[in-house]
């Protein structure tokens, strides 16, 4: 490993200033868009083979699991570097990009470009992609954390403000629900793995096979739990060749949040948890978000939203079925001890559909976030 490189990219990094800006209307951090076109134009070569996600969805995980399973489970090749050498970031910075460029065949390389943004050149090479997901909340939280760590990312802010603009895409590298649904899509027109985190979680094994198949690579069950036990949480958390220590604070302070902090299904399961215990003994209604959403929907987002109910929130193991805002608001009218009649029940119904308190927004006779 070339310790040039690294002080480069660091140097490089330690410069970005954490401004924004978009791409066909997808933000992004400046630094990239200032690149966009040597990004673009990157060449894609025979043999490369490419990890994609959205921002904090198991990248480097994964990574380390490709890279052992291209390096036939060789812990010390896979020890050779930190993990952005040796497999570069493309749209990170251009040190990374030159290294791309200079590095010999197959090369293992990562994006977290949405699926329209991908450089032309994978799809002309028919690249190999292993795309992996993971479910929105624990994406959130996760990228929040990592936004007060990363010095060249934007300060999140409060969370309950942070909340709104994840869902409202207005984060680097954009909507987590453009992002997952594009890629789902281009599954079936490319060669692409599309791998969720939740699956790793639950069984790790079953998921390296399936990422060893796609690459080809027929490994002996000796080599698989070599793998397995030096890409588990614990190792990983301390081996500063992917947990990010080698970076300076100025880029990664990792006393504000460690780049790794825990195994998660995650924080907001604790915190529905919490809250879930907790209504035992105090005065709490407890309703789900899901319940609440009409069925139809009746929004442009329709499709997409059942796509990612069905993908994703099925998942963690509360599940509701059934959704029925008049059941879930005569609940709350229960609660409040409000008999109504069911006019003013209508009434409500109506005033607070999606479609409604959409339509507000855009006419802006009311604030109300969604
Ligand atoms: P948390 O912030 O929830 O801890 P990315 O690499 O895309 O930035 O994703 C980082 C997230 O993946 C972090 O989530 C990190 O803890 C988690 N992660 C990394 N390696 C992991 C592993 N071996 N097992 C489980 N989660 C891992």
């Amino acid at each position: 490993m070339d310790p040039e490189i690294i002080e480069k990219i660091v140097q490089e990094m330690a410069a970005f200033t954490p401004d924004m800006g978009n791409i066909e209307g997808v933000p992004m951090l400046q630094n990239i868009c200032n690149e966009w076109d040597t990004i673009h134009s990157f060449q894609a070569r025979d043999g490369d083979v490419v990890v994609a996600s959205y921002p904090k969805s198991g990248t480097t995980w994964m990574q380390e699991i490709m890279d052992f399973i291209l390096q036939e489970g060789d812990v010390e090749k896979s020890l050779r570097a930190p993990c952005f050498i040796k497999v570069p970031f493309l749209e990170m910075a251009k040190t990374s990009l030159e290294l791309a460029n200079t590095m010999p065949s197959p090369r293992l390389l990562k994006i977290h470009l949405p699926v329209h943004l991908v450089p032309p050149s994978f799809w002309e090479k028919n690249t190999k992609i292993v795309y992996v997901a993971r479910n929105p909340k624990d994406c959130m939280v996760s990228y929040y954390y990592f936004q007060k760590s990363d010095q060249t990312l934007p300060d999140p802010g409060p969370f309950e403000n942070y909340f709104n603009v994840f869902l409202s895409g207005n984060v680097s590298w954009g909507s987590w629900f453009d992002h997952v649904i594009g890629w789902w899509k281009a599954k079936d027109r490319h060669q692409i793995l599309y791998i969720f985190y939740e699956d790793m979680i639950e069984d790790p094994q079953r998921e390296i096979r399936k990422v060893m198949t796609f690459l080809e690579k027929d490994l002996s069950e000796d080599v698989l739990q070599k793998i397995l036990q030096h890409t588990s949480f614990e190792s990983m958390k301390k081996n500063p060749m992917v947990n990010f220590s080698v970076l300076p604070n100025s880029v990664i302070d990792q006393s504000i949040s460690p780049f790794m902090r825990k195994v998660s299904w995650g924080s907001w399961f604790d915190h529905v948890i919490g809250w879930w215990k907790a209504k035992d003994r105090h005065q709490i209604l407890y309703i789900f978000d899901e319940d609440m959403i009409e069925v139809s929907y009746g929004c442009p987002n329709g499709v997409f939203m059942s796509s990612v109910f069905l993908i994703f929130f099925f998942k963690p193991s509360i599940v509701h079925f059934g959704q029925d805002p008049q059941r879930e608001i005569q609940k709350v009218m229960t609660f409040l001890e409000k008999d109504l009649p069911d006019e003013v029940l209508q009434k409500i119904v109506q005033h607070t559909s999606f479609k409604m308190i959409k339509n507000m927004q855009t006419k802006g006779s009311c604030r109300v976030s969604l």
